[in-house]
């Protein structure tokens, strides 16, 4: 089954990756192992989600303004690369020995497994630092926008963010945390990435404040959604089509929501988490295809 929101998918990844391939370029013979590592990891693999929404609410922005929304979409394309590269990174270091020591990766043995552990590091130390440079250097957005983009990624990408949530996650293997220290960790790890991505949108498509708001709301419903999804796919999915090993949260013994809850709650839980995400984006005409997003999600799950 080939839906039009699959369609939708395949197009923004085909844009991001060619935008991405040039970011990732480079020919330096000394320098080569890590410039392979870094493609490696980059090109060729992934849903590319937080690319999506960063370019569907720079859409959804140009909608609301009037403004041609091919121009957005190309003025929001650097910081939706600039976002795939921080979560490439965290993908990179997320599956070392020291984190969660896992060896596949979107369809292919991990970064480390197949460079060694050190250009995995310095793989993902060159993602994070070359994203920054990316995002600032966005020629089609004021310095202004520029500026605000990258401290928003740095701020979601930081310790009040994901590297924040990461910490904690490694805490959750060896302590029991409750439900709600479970959502902060959740809303920290994968949230803040999502909901940098809403916002990367926003700004570079020039949204109104109520628009913003709304964003905020999207992303933090199908943030939670996607992470308990991704929990249950780490208990039952399948490791082929997933591209990553399963059972890895219960092998290290970590705290996720399945420790609180039957996989039968946990897909009612997504799918309310999914509504509330929907009702966010009520009263924006334009916004069905970040709604589709938020419903294709679930799909994983059936
Ligand atoms: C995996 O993210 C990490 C989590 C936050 C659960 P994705 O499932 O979006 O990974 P890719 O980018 O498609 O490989
Ligand atoms: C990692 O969460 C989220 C990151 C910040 C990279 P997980 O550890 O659950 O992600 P997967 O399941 O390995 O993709
Ligand atoms: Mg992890
Ligand atoms: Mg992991
Ligand atoms: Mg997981």
């Amino acid at each position: 089954m080939n839906t039009d929101i699959e369609k939708l998918l395949e197009l923004g990844a085909a844009a991001v990756e060619a935008e991405l391939a040039g970011y990732a370029a480079g020919d330096d013979e000394k320098f080569g192992v890590i410039y392979d590592a870094v493609r490696y990891s980059l090109l060729g693999g992934g849903k590319r989600l937080r690319p999506f929404i960063v370019l569907q609410f720079a859409l959804l922005a140009a909608s609301e303004s009037g403004e041609d929304g091919q121009r957005a979409f190309e003025r929001a394309l650097p910081y939706a690369c600039a976002l795939e590269m921080i979560h490439t990174y965290s993908l990179i270091h997320d599956d070392l020995p020291c984190m969660d020591n896992d060896e596949l990766r979107r369809g292919k043995p991990t970064s480390h497994v197949k460079f060694g552990e050190a250009n995995a590091l310095l793989a993902g130390d060159a993602l994070l630092t070359r994203s920054f440079g990316v995002a600032a250097g966005n020629r089609l957005a004021s310095g202004e926008v520029n500026c605000l983009a990258v401290s928003l990624l740095s701020e979601c990408a930081g310790i009040g963010g994901m590297i924040g949530g990461q910490v904690l996650d490694l805490i959750g293997e060896s302590e029991k945390f409750d439900m709600e220290t479970l959502e902060r960790l959740q809303a920290l790890k994968t949230g803040e990435l999502i909901r940098c991505a809403a916002l990367l949108g926003c700004f570079a498509g020039g949204a109104s404040s109520s628009l913003c708001e709304a964003a905020e709301k999207y992303a933090l419903g199908v943030g939670r959604a996607f992470q308990v999804v991704d929990d249950i796919l780490d208990a039952v999915g399948d490791e082929a089509l997933l591209g990553k090993p399963i059972g890895s949260d219960k092998e290290s013994g970590k705290t996720t929501f399945l420790s609180f809850m039957s996989i039968p709650e946990a897909r009612d839980y997504a799918s309310k988490l999914t509504d509330d995400a929907i009702t966010a984006l009520d009263k924006f005409p334009g916004a069905e295809t970040l709604c589709e997003l938020a419903r294709y999600l679930l799909t994983r799950i059936k």
